[in-house]
């Protein structure tokens, strides 16, 4: 994996860059979509590739590891043979998935036993196991297995659930490194700092991940249920500790709003399943602003979607039309406004590239986010 720094906004710590993998370039800052069991669900690859434009794709080491199974996605050749997608893929490590989806879990220095929430088996995750599994999976970027710590965490438990994440870095680490690509090509390695809200926790675990000199870095526990104030604070103590050159990728966010806060913080990549989770729910994002498509209002409204949308299925279907859908519960009301809300989700980075790469970010974001916040 290759980094390339572009530019950056005089006004904010915004900047824009190249990331080179096996599959292909990513243009930063990116917006991951979540295929969390080899599919975003409810998406065609093509959709995907041609009307989403996504870049790079999310899988979920914890969610592939119970199904296919490694087998079954080593024997396939890996994961993007398995389910056809030819451009780049992130994996998480499974060290977020196994707190919040399995039931019973038991952490300990080792790892962490789990059952899965499909059928209740028992599994243990270690830091090791969580690189073989990657390795199987054959993504171009790899995550450090990781404790999240949950909003609100103790002072003591943050701190020491950080040192732990600290030294099953270096477990990754060294797995990592003694272990070689199943499919010929290269995977890159992520760090992830912890702390949750805590600063001086913050500030020790970003020196500590920088200092391991990986080739990008990663910021987790956030998301999980602190106020947008910490998200932004923390986000900004940390990138100030983080080296310039090398990619950045906020974990597990956000809103629309929150994007371009911390892309101004100098965030390169974000991942997250709410667009599609809410498009599944009837909610799509504007750049007016908020709206249901279930909402009574738009019962007969035949304008189409979204008059300022860059995807097909905005100019194609009305909102009458797309509310329908909705109240009959057909599949394809759900796949039209996720490949909206991706599709919007996309543009906005594209757009704020363009912005950085113009000089224009800052005056563009803040009107944004005004426009975003509206509920229509
Ligand atoms: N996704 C969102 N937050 C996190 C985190 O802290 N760790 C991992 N592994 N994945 C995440």
């Amino acid at each position: 994996m290759n980094f390339k720094l572009e530019s950056t906004d005089p006004k904010s710590k915004a900047r824009t860059g190249t990331l080179t993998t096996a599959h292909g370039e990513i243009k930063t800052p990116i917006f991951m979509p979540v295929g969390t069991a080899g599919t975003v669900k409810g998406l065609h690859q093509h959709e995907l590739k041609n009307d989403v434009k996504a870049q790079i794709i999310l899988g979920n080491t914890y969610h592939l590891y119970l199904r296919p199974g490694i087998e079954t996605l080593e024997k396939a050749g890996g994961l993007h043979k398995f389910m056809n997608w030819d451009m780049p893929i992130l994996t998480d490590s499974g060290g977020y998935q196994v707190y919040s989806l399995s039931g019973t879990r038991k952490i300990n220095e080792n790892g962490v036993k789990f059952q899965s929430h499909i059928d209740g088996s028992s599994h243990l995750f270690t830091p090791e196991y969580a690189m073989d599994i990657q390795r199987s999976i054959g993504a171009d970027l790899i995550m450090a297995f990781d404790e999240c710590t949950p909003y609100p965490c103790e002072y003591n438990y943050a701190r020491r659930s950080m040192h732990m994440t600290h030294r099953w870095l270096k477990r990754c680490v060294d797995r990592f490194d003694s272990t070689t690509p199943l499919y010929g090509y290269d995977q890159t390695l992520l760090p992830i700092i912890q702390g949750s809200v805590y600063k001086d926790l913050r500030k020790e675990s970003a020196e500590t991940i920088a200092s391991f000199d990986l080739p990008a870095n990663a910021i987790g526990g956030l998301s999980v249920g602190e106020p947008d104030e910490d998200l932004y604070e923390m986000t900004d103590l940390v990138c100030d500790y983080l080296p310039k050159e090398k990619p950045r990728y906020l974990m597990g966010v956000g809103t629309p709003i929150n994007l371009l806060e911390c892309i101004a913080l100098g965030i390169d990549m974000f991942d997250c399943v709410l667009p599609t989770r809410n498009a599944r729910h009837g909610t799509i994002y504007t750049q007016n602003g908020i709206m249901n498509v279930k909402n009574l209002k738009w019962k007969d409204d035949f304008t189409c979607l979204d008059e300022n949308g860059t995807s097909y299925v905005d100019s194609t279907y009305s909102k009458s039309y797309v509310r329908h859908l909705f109240t009959v519960n057909e599949a394809l009301g759900k796949q039209i406004t996720s490949i909206h809300n991706l599709a919007f989700y996309l543009w906005l980075v594209g757009e704020a590239r363009t912005q950085i790469e113009a000089g224009t970010f800052t005056d563009w974001k803040n009107k944004m986010v005004v426009q975003l916040a509206q509920k229509l």
